[in-house]
């Protein structure tokens, strides 16, 4: 993920921008660059690939003064990482551009715009938009009406400043797609694609919203809705307590991580969906060549990751029609694999420094292509500085924020997330994924962090029910299909923090040898989401009850189940079967947490075990 930043200041701002940048640099990077206009009224940049430290050496050696600006690091979507690829990109010596997203129809501008005798001085998708603007400005020569006419163009995801030096007193903002927020401060404002950027210059924020033009100058904000029309945003003031290394309102930070979810979900979504699209080029410059050879996919991951790896294997062959297997990574690290020609080698990881994933993946990468080797290396992680991300050929960052809590919870749904995103993507690039059916699961991926928050409001419900646990020693959690590493997943949530044996079996299974254990002492745990296997799931829950097993069900609202004697249903808002994974942990996780609260273990940092385990 890209970052940008902007201001417009009496002072020189060229400090703010670098800080902004760096704070946004553990989304990962490439390259970095500035541009600004200087008291003179030149536009100049300063660009280099690497870290933002390069980019501030080079200002160091070179200054580059100025009281209007826009900044960017770069992950590369279009064209490889390099110096000419960097933003800001400019049209001729007046225009400059930076960009968050991918613009999908940039090809056919390009094309166009060529017609009209632009040169183009990179590979990326950004710089049709500065070439599209100055186009517009010949005949709209006002910045923010031309910017209105010319995003009109644009399809696919953005969230973008551009600063003139024919207007050399504001920034002008778009999104659609992809993250801004205005930082408001006295005599000077900003701008960012996340507020993080900014919290050294200011505490009041106001964000754009979906369609949104921005005009911003020292002393004041103008924004524009998508009819055109003049609108005021709320200003949010920014309290300590929403800070990721704080617990703020709650008791714990694995608390304040479960209730997050809506949010990071909702940031994991941002710039990689079309209309009723996935973005492939979200995934990397080569992903869509490399997405269209891939003919199976081989994960590997630890712990947490693992079991979102093995709700991708349902998704992957059901949806996409794509063999997939799956395996714990220390496990896949010292065993001679056969590879299947042309097989993407994924990783999942929250820290993308697990010792064992890491190994994996180097092992992966030394069989050579076209010699028993992988295609190539995707990794899905949540720290875009780690191992993982710099050592894989395409990278898909969960966008989940710093998880405090030793137990993964944010990092797992976000994690979710991105493999349907990959699974969508894969379809549609093999072939494999009906046009409507994606489009569906995209709608229902716009309204998942509202279903995620309806769940989130059966907190009290959940807490509740976890007083039938606080006394037991051992517990099953069962579930079918893409449910079962759901229930998986529960059941290590459980024994992780509450030191509760917990273990997860596929429903099916039950009575090939954990119904021996149901007795009044083992509560049984269940997701049943209303698919067609909920039939099957009734029969196994009713031999559980034949044995005096006391059950918790997670049902959906349409399941018909009800209460009875050692029976306790929760009901669930109504989801797409294919999204039900991810709906289904929340309560899960909220068990987990309040037995936990109940025994007064440590939850945050439960005995024995580590955030990120980097040695073997
Ligand atoms: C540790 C953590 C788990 C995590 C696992 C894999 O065991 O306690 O929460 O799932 O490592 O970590 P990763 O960072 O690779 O996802």
């Amino acid at each position: 993920m890209c970052g940008i930043v902007g201001a417009v200041a009496e002072r020189n701002i060229t400090a703010v921008l670098v800080e902004g940048l760096k704070r946004l640099e553990y989304r990962g990077y490439d390259s970095a660059g500035v541009a600004l206009i200087n008291d003179a009224g030149v536009l100049d940049r300063r660009r280099r690939v690497g870290k933002v430290s390069e980019l501030d050496a080079a200002l160091a050696a070179d200054p580059l003064p100025g009281r209007v600006g826009i900044a960017h690091t770069r992950w590369a979507t279009h064209g490889a990482p390099s110096e000419r690829n960097a933003h800001p990109h400019f049209s001729g010596n007046q225009l400059a551009v930076v960009h968050n997203g991918i613009i999908e129809n940039h090809e056919a501008l390009r094309e166009e715009l060529k017609g009209f005798g632009y040169t183009f001085s990179s590979d990326t998708d950004t710089e049709v938009i500065v070439h599209l603007l100055d186009h517009t400005l010949k005949t709209q020569p006002d910045l923010a009406a031309a910017l209105k006419i010319a995003v009109k163009q644009l399809h696919g995801a953005y969230g973008l400043a551009v600063i003139s030096a024919k207007q050399p007193d504001r920034i002008l903002a778009a999104r659609s797609g992809s993250p801004l927020v205005i930082g408001l401060g006295l005599g000077e404002n900003f701008l960012a694609s996340d507020q993080l950027a900014l919290r050294q210059v200011t505490d009041r924020f106001m964000y754009l919203e979906e369609g949104d033009i921005a005009e911003i100058t020292r002393d004041s904000v103008q924004i524009w809705d998508v009819s055109g029309a003049p609108v005021t945003r709320e200003q949010v003031q920014y309290h300590e307590g929403a800070e990721a290394a704080d617990k703020g309102e709650f008791r714990h930070f694995m608390l304040k991580e479960i209730h997050e979810q809506p949010s990071v979900v909702q940031r994991t979504l941002e710039g990689r969906l079309g209309e009723d699209h996935v973005l492939v080029q979200a995934f990397g410059p080569q992903a869509a060549e490399i997405f269209a050879k891939a003919k199976n996919i081989q994960i590997v991951a630890c712990g947490t990751s693992y079991h979102a790896g093995m709700v991708a294997r349902y998704w992957l062959e059901e949806l996409a029609g794509i063999p997939c297997q799956i395996e714990v990574a220390s496990e896949f690290r010292y065993r001679k694999v056969v590879v299947q020609p042309d097989t993407l080698f994924v990783s999942i990881s929250q820290s993308g420094e697990t010792a064992d994933t890491l190994a994996a993946l180097r092992n992966a990468k030394d069989l050579s292509p076209g010699n028993g080797g992988y295609l190539a290396s995707l990794a899905i992680c949540n720290v875009g500085i780690s191992s993982l991300v710099r050592e894989s050929d395409l990278t898909l960052l969960t966008l989940a924020g710093p998880e405090i809590g030793v137990a993964s919870t944010k990092a797992f749904t976000t994690q979710l997330v991105a493999l349907m995103l990959l699974t969508l993507a894969l379809g549609r690039v093999r072939g494999t994924l009906e046009a409507k059916v994606e489009a569906e699961l995209v709608a229902e991926l716009r309204r998942l962090p509202t279903r995620l928050g309806e769940a989130l409001a059966m907190d009290h419900v959940v807490e509740k029910v976890s007083e039938h646990f606080a006394e037991k020693h051992h517990t099953l959690f069962l579930g079918r299909g893409a449910q079962y590493p759901v229930a998986m997943e529960g059941a290590l949530k459980l024994k992780e923090i509450s030191y509760i044996h917990a273990e997860a079996y596929p429903a099916g299974e039950l009575k090939h040898g954990p119904l021996a254990l149901v007795d009044a002492d083992m509560p049984v745990v269940t997701v049943a989401p209303n698919n067609e296997l909920l039939e099957k799931l009734k029969s196994n829950l009713q031999e559980v009850r034949a044995r005096g097993g006391e059950l918790i069900v997670f049902a959906d609202e349409q399941a018909a189940m009800s209460n009875g004697e050692g029976t306790h249903v929760v009901n669930m808002p109504h989801i797409h079967d294919a999204l039900a994974p991810i709906l289904y942990t929340i309560p899960l996780q909220l068990l987990s947490y309040y037995v936990a609260v109940l025994k007064g273990t440590d939850v945050d940092q439960p005995r024995n075990l580590a955030k990120s385990v980097t040695v073997e």
